[in-house]
Order: C-alpha cells, then structure tokens, then sequence
C-alpha cells in the first residue's frame, strides 16, 4: 500500500501531446503517448494528493478520483493549467507542448495543388516558463526535456531558464526511453545536483519523482 505523504496536496499534472489544427481534418502534433504524465498522476492520486490531470488527447484512461480536464491545443494547455495552478503545491508539466501553432486555421479542408504548400507557424505560449515566472513560495515546479543531444546541457539551462525546480532530462533517442514506451532513463536534475536513474517503468519512475518533490517541500517547511 502506498504511502499517504500527498496528503492534502494539490498536484497538477499535465499529459500527452498538444494537438495544432491546420484545417478542419488536420493537425501538427508529436507522438506522445501520455504515458508518463498518467503515471504521475496516478502515482500522486494514490499517494492521496488532490490531483488535476490537464490531458492533451491520449488512449489513456485516469482514475475516478482524478480530476481530467481535456485540452487539444496548447493554448487551450496554457489557459487550463493557469486556472488550477494559484491553490496548486506541485505542478508536473509532463506534457508534449507544440511549441510552434498555424498562424490561421484554414477554414476548409486545404486542397492539393501541383506546386508546393507553405504554412506559417507562430511560437505558441510557453506555460511552463510563464508557471516559473509567477511561482510562489514553497510550489515546486518540475518540467521534462526530451532531447535527442546535449541532453544535460540543454536539462539545465531549462531549469534555469524556466524557474523549475527539477528537470526530468530524458534521451528520446535511447531505445526504450520516452515517447510511446513503458519505460524510461532519464537523469533528474534541480540546483543542486544531478542523479542518473537507470532503465525503469514510468510507473516506477512516476513514484521517484514524487519523492523527489516531497525533499523539496519537507526543505521549505523545516525553513
Ligand atoms: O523547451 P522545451 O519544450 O524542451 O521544454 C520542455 C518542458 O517545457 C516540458 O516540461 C514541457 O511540458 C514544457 N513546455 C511548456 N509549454 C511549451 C513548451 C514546453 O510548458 N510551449
């Protein structure tokens, strides 16, 4: 039986791909599974935190007792996650966030021509920066980087860039680890250090992290 250390916490995690719309049958979008983010959520609810799962659209089914709001697009993603995060303790931004959105959505279904077709993209909001800029005392904020290169390099600039408190840095090039799979290898970073974590299920995975964030707010309470 897990432990209740969550309780009477509010988690706030988000899950899965952002979905971009081109036209009314298409869209931009990444091959998350949403499969770590649920893992975490799952892992926070039973460990009995209150738990907001903000879902971008996965096959996965969460718990009765989490709290699903459905988004498709990241600035539905942003607009979501800002509404739950003022009350929020700990938010885990787990999420495949498109980081580029068409400048217009194509009313109609895009017809092919002969000659090529350009679409314009705009830089969509970046939600965990923005959480990072308005944190409060004691909330933790942790994001992941899903790199193919310079994978710490680019962790820890991330966690100083956005104000996180943890960097869960995984290789998606490594097989095994990231999109899709059961499992993951990530390296969790904060200021103070780095720990290498081997090979392991993000069911596993989902409980070391918590652990982590539950160090960080036992060290705020004992300030
Ligand atoms: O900058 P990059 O996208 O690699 O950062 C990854 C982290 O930032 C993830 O935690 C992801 O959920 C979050 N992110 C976000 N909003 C974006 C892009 C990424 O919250 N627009």
């Amino acid at each position: 039986l897990a432990p209740k250390d969550f309780r009477g916490k509010k988690v706030v995690v988000t899950a899965g791909g952002t979905r971009e719309a081109i036209d009314p049958v298409r869209f931009l979008s990444n091959p998350s599974s949403g499969k770590m983010g649920y893992a975490i959520a799952e892992a926070a609810y039973l460990r009995g935190a209150e738990v907001v799962l903000v879902s971008a659209p996965t096959h996965l089914k969460a718990s009765q007792g989490i709290r699903v709001i459905p988004v498709i697009s990241a600035q539905q993603m942003y607009e979501a996650v800002l509404s739950e995060v003022e009350d929020a303790d700990v938010v885990i931004k787990a999420a495949a966030v498109a980081d580029y959105t068409p400048v217009k959505v194509a009313e109609h279904k895009i017809k092919k021509g002969e000659g090529n077709l350009t679409i314009e993209l705009t830089r969509t909001p970046d939600i965990l920066a923005e959480l990072g800029k308005r944190k409060k005392v004691g909330q933790i904020l942790v994001g992941f980087a899903a790199e193919t290169q310079n994978l710490l390099e680019n962790a820890k600039s991330k966690l100083e860039r956005k104000n996180a408190d943890l960097i869960i840095a995984n290789d998606v090039s490594i097989k095994g680890s990231g999109f899709g799979v059961d499992t993951n290898k990530v390296t969790i970073l904060s200021r103070n250090g780095k720990e290498i974590l081997p090979m392991m299920s993000k069911k596993e995975l989902a409980h070391r992290i918590l652990d982590r964030v539950l160090n960080f707010m036992n060290d705020f309470t004992a300030k």
